[in-house]
């Protein structure tokens, strides 16, 4: 079984993931006390079963977790019906497709801006990080946008929300768990002012729609809350895994530069060959039969993403990146009630990232071996150094 602690297994997991692959779709996870599905027919099992539910359990104790608790507990994410159709209705329309589609010319804007940052950065020193200048700023701008809050306080929610999903990782020591509250605490507070300051003055925010909703005020904070750290999170990790691994795959780099066309299914391999987001857990509220595995009432299991991402049940030779692979029904967005509300946005976002680096960086390079976090649950590197 894989440790979520061992670099050598962080580094690349997916020769651990074909390994229990071939030896059942259900495992149990001894470290994890969770079992964990590792196919993609029982991920997708997980992920649909009505007698599985995202249940939250507040941390412990309350005293001392009161503001994370208050940011989950009300969140659409930890909720089921109907509570989380109550809650997802009221965002959905600002998310849905149409009307991102209307956000595309506002994102290439900021994505063609932040790729001559990246190539002045490039000039000026022989190399630049690209987190730093495209793939973490990129997303924050634009749900900063959305949601009526001032750009500049991006690096900050960045920061804060950084240090609320390590909480979702395994073995958090109680420094982090303390670092996740106080980070909760100052993003509660930060977003009832943004929330005062609209409520004087509305604009066509996101934060101004939701005020004119029923959502009580602690609902209207958390899903604040949520769509400001959801919204960067996982874009930012699919860019740096991403163009990693198109830089690490020279062939399909140079493809993706002679065939403009091939972007849209581009964006959808580099979420399946890599996935920012391998583990979320259900638990089970009935018994529950996942592949033949019975996940019995009250206990819980998780659907390893990046493991039903390289199934080759699903996927033709599913560790090569190919980026005009289709059909991909890849998880990376999840499926059933909690499919991710963001996903065109996100599409838009990556794409337009995309677009600006092949035409204005195509000699785009990596300086060295990008390194790692050391996180398992939410994959991502600490720094992605290019060069062109
Ligand atoms: C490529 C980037 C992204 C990936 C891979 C991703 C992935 C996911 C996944 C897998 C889930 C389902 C979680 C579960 O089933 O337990 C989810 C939910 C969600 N995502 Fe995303 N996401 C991305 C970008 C975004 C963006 C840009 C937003 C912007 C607002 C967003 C907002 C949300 C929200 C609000 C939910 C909760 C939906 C619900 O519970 O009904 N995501 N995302």
């Amino acid at each position: 079984m894989f440790d979520p602690r061992d670099p050598v297994f962080l580094e690349d997991p997916y020769p651990a993931f074909a390994a229990l692959r071939s030896r059942g779709d259900v495992h149990f996870h001894e470290g994890l006390g969770i079992a964990v599905a590792v196919s993609h027919a029982a991920s997708s099992a997980v992920l649909r079963h009505r007698g599985l539910g995202r249940i939250w359990q507040d941390a412990q104790p309350l005293e001392r977790f009161a503001s994370f608790n208050l940011l989950h507990r009300n969140s659409l994410l930890e909720n089921e019906p109907p509570a989380h159709t109550r809650l997802r209705r009221l965002i959905a329309g600002a998310f849905g497709r149409g009307h991102v589609q209307r956000l595309r010319p506002m994102v290439a804007t900021l994505a063609a801006r932040m790729v001559d940052d990246l190539a002045a950065a490039i000039a000026a020193d022989g190399s630049a990080d690209l987190l730093e200048h495209l793939a973490q700023p990129l997303p924050v701008a634009v749900i900063a946008e959305l949601l009526g809050v001032p750009a500049t306080d991006g690096p900050r929610m960045v920061q804060l929300s950084n240090a609320i999903v390590k909480m979702y990782e395994y073995g958090v020591s109680a420094e982090g768990r303390d670092a996740a509250e106080r980070a909760s605490a100052e993003f509660v507070s930060y977003v009832r002012s943004v929330a005062a300051a609209r409520a004087e003055a509305p604009g066509d925010d996101i934060i101004s729609d939701l005020l004119r909703s029923e959502l009580t005020p602690d609902e209207l904070v958390a899903t604040a809350v949520l769509l400001l750290m959801a919204g960067h999170e996982a874009t930012v990790n699919v860019l740096g895994n991403g163009i990693t691994a198109l830089l690490t795959h020279r062939d399909q780099w140079e493809r993706l530069l002679a065939s403009p066309a091939l972007l849209d299914s581009c964006v959808e391999e580099l979420i399946r060959f890599d996935a920012p987001l391998q583990l979320f857990e259900r638990t089970a509220t009935e018994d529950v039969s996942i592949c033949g595995y019975v996940v019995p009432r009250g206990e819980k299991i998780g659907a390893l993403l990046g493991a039903a991402a390289r199934d080759p049940e699903v996927f033709d030779e599913p560790d090569r990146l190919d980026i005009g692979r289709t059909p991909n029904a890849h998880l990376g967005f999840g499926l059933g009630i909690h499919y991710c509300v963001g996903a065109p946005l996100a599409r838009v976002e990556i794409a337009a990232a995309l677009s600006a680096l092949t035409e204005k960086l195509p000699g785009l390079r990596l300086v060295g071996a990008p390194p790692r976090r050391p996180e398992f649950v939410i994959r991502g590197l600490r720094e992605l150094r290019v060069t062109a």
